[in-house]
């Protein structure tokens, strides 16, 4: 049965989720899309062949299941009556523009029993998959510390071009929440729970409620520190780049495209070398995790009637890390502790 999807937004994410279900070659059909700006609309309908309504209620009683790619605060109505329908959903991140409001949201998918997914697709990045692989070999040790950057253009210009990223009323905040919630996931499944955190915020371009720079200290349960920077800069050369460096005992791995890498080590004996593009895929692989089209996950899961992965519960310890980030921040960075946890080691 071809599963009839319908799109909640017509903006930047949904293109790049048009795409990737047109490639999958998965049994999907993208066929009704809602956008309030006319241009969003038509410009996502071309693409991906889908008819234009102006209503959302005609959307969500027509179609098998939805991405919702809206701004961010638009994102619990939405869920909220999607999944009142009992329809699967695909939601983008972040969540919500709140720790609050994005605990509701699980609430809502949870009581309605649908299948749920989150677009936190660095989880599904080769090099974070390697990486992962490498992290977990026994001969590296325990990982010691990890430095995470994370730099892009401030996206109210250049190909994201928003506007909406500088009111806090739909973006929630600034960098932390709309682009490092990425990170915050990431670290939590490369190295295992946080349980306390310290950050100091500022906002260079003073927009007020939308911070610009991000510095933040991380204690992860297993004993490795951690620090993450994000920084919304105006140098449109640099768009979204990550740079991460992982110290363990016996091992250094660094890796800086955060899709295809490559991912390079510093092992002992002279152990130096770096694995990129289709041989990370095949590294992988070899190692028995196959790299995966998340969109197509999704639709299978909604064919199968299965959940589907990263659903809504498991992301929202990045939300519950980012409150108490934001929270630390408030604070001048006041270490806060996560619920269960200690807070970061001084010194
Ligand atoms: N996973 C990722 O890597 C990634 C990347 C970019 C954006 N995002 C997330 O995707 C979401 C959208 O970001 P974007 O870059 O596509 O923004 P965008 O501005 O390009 O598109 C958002 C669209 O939502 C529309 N919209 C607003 N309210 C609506 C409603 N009630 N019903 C239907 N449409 C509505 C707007 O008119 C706009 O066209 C944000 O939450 C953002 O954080 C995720």
């Amino acid at each position: 049965m071809t599963i009839r999807v319908g799109f909640l937004g017509g903006g930047f994410i949904a293109h790049y989720h048009g795409k990737m279900l047109h490639t999958s070659g998965v049994d999907a059909q993208i066929t009704l899309v809602h956008d309030p700006d006319p241009a969003k609309a038509e410009g996502f309908a071309q693409a991906s062949g889908a008819t234009i309504t102006d209503s959302e209620d005609e959307l969500l009683s027509s179609v098998d299941a939805v991405y919702v790619c809206t701004w961010t605060a638009e994102h619990p109505r939405l869920v909220a009556e999607v999944a009142a329908r009992g329809l699967p959903v695909f939601c983008e991140k972040p969540l919500a523009v709140g720790l609050q409001p994005a605990r509701a949201m699980v609430a809502d998918v949870r009581r309605a029993g649908v299948t749920n997914q989150v677009g936190l697709v660095l989880r599904d990045s080769p090099a974070f998959g390697y990486l992962r692989h490498l992290i977990g070999q026994p001969e590296s040790g325990r990982v010691m510390s990890v430095v995470f950057r994370d730099d892009q253009y401030i996206p109210i210009q250049g190909q994201y071009g928003s506007t909406w990223r500088a009111d806090p009323t739909k973006a929630g905040s600034g960098t932390l929440l709309e682009h490092s919630i990425h990170d915050l996931d990431i670290l939590e499944w490369l190295l295992g729970p946080v349980t306390g955190v310290s950050a100091r915020a500022g906002e260079f371009h003073e927009i007020a409620g939308i911070e610009d720079v991000v510095s933040a200290t991380l204690a992860f349960e297993s004993g490795a520190l951690g620090s993450l920077t994000s920084i919304w800069h105006d140098l449109l050369e640099r768009p979204s780049l990550r740079r991460v460096e992982v110290f363990c005992e016996r091992a250094y791995f660094w890796m800086e495209d955060d899709v295809w890498g490559p991912v390079h080590w510093t092992r002992p004996a002279g152990d130096e070398g770096a694995l990129g593009g289709s041989d990370l895929t095949n590294a992988l692989a070899a190692a028995g995790s196959a790299v995966r089209n998340p969109d197509q996950a999704f639709i299978e899961a909604v064919r199968d009637g299965v959940p589907a992965d990263p659903d809504f519960a498991s992301a929202l310890r990045a939300h519950v890390l980012c409150d108490a980030l934001y929270r630390s921040a408030a604070t001048e960075g006041a270490a806060v502790v996560i619920p269960g946890g200690q807070p970061p080691r001084a010194g």
